[in-house]
């Protein structure tokens, strides 16, 4: 039974297995990210009723570029018919939309609808719902590097004043972008057991749960599941 009392404040998930799930099926790879996307909609709508915080979800990773441009496309498509098919129910339902990474290189319709998603639901106050886009945890510490190494040029800051939290608060997740910290829990769907440079400097005290279901088929049933798996494990921090 999931104990409501401890909830993880933030869970992030890796959405992998669609092109399996599809391959499974002799069906064309986009099938599989749409069918990925419909499993993500559950997934949002079961961590905000169960009083998550923050759900981060990997939806394109700086590595996939590498993809077809046919694949890259029909990806950033399914972004546009998310925004417009789903965008009313997250904002009634309270849900607060944000990017992890740079995604103003997508094509102009999908900059559009997430620009959109974004204003429309910035005052909301209920999950935060963090879409990595286009994001690598390589190139989010070289940005925050960058950020700082600024600050020290310009005079406001000394090297020996850069702290752990402040490299923190310049990550996508940290106070000058989505504000949503380090996850808790991490969850990988698909089999693999790695973490293809997701939230590499958040996940140094994450607790990680990896199943075989291939992400279209994850419901939110596991998904608790995962959370139940989640409140049994001992947190120690490097204490005892
Ligand atoms: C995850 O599914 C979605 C994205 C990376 C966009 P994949 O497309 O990686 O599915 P598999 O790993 O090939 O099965
Ligand atoms: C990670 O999955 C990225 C996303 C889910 C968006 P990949 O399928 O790209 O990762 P690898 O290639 O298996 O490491
Ligand atoms: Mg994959």
């Amino acid at each position: 039974m999931l104990d409501m009392e401890r909830i993880p404040t933030h869970v992030a998930v890796v959405m992998d297995g669609n092109g399996r799930w599809a391959d499974k099926r002799r069906m064309p790879k986009m099938a599989g990210h749409n069918a990925g996307m419909k499993a993500m909609k559950e997934i949002v709508k079961r961590a905000s009723s169960i009083g998550i915080r923050h759900l981060t979800v990997y939806a394109f990773s700086t590595e996939n570029w590498k993809r077809s441009t046919e694949e890259i496309g029909g990806i950033f498509k399914l972004i546009v018919v998310y925004v417009d098919n789903e965008l009313k129910e997250l904002h009634a339902n309270n849900v607060r939309v944000k990017i992890l990474g740079d995604y103003s290189m997508l094509p102009a319709d999908s900059v559009d609808r997430i620009n959109k998603a974004i204003d429309m639901t910035k005052n909301n106050t209920g999950m935060q719902f963090n879409i990595a886009l286009n994001y690598g945890g390589r190139d989010d510490i070289r940005r925050a590097t960058a950020d700082i190494a600024r600050l020290v040029q310009a005079g406001e800051i000394k090297p020996e004043d850069i702290t752990e939290d402040m490299i923190g608060d310049y990550l996508w997740t940290g106070k000058m972008h989505a504000d949503c910290g380090d996850p808790e829990l991490i969850i990988r769907t698909s089999g693999e057991m790695r973490l293809s440079n997701y939230l590499l400097w958040q996940s140094a005290y994450s607790e990680f749960v990896f199943t075989d279901v291939l992400w279209p088929d994850f419901t939110p049933e596991r998904f608790e599941e995962a959370i139940e798996e989640y409140q049994g494990r001992n947190r120690r921090f490097g204490g005892r």
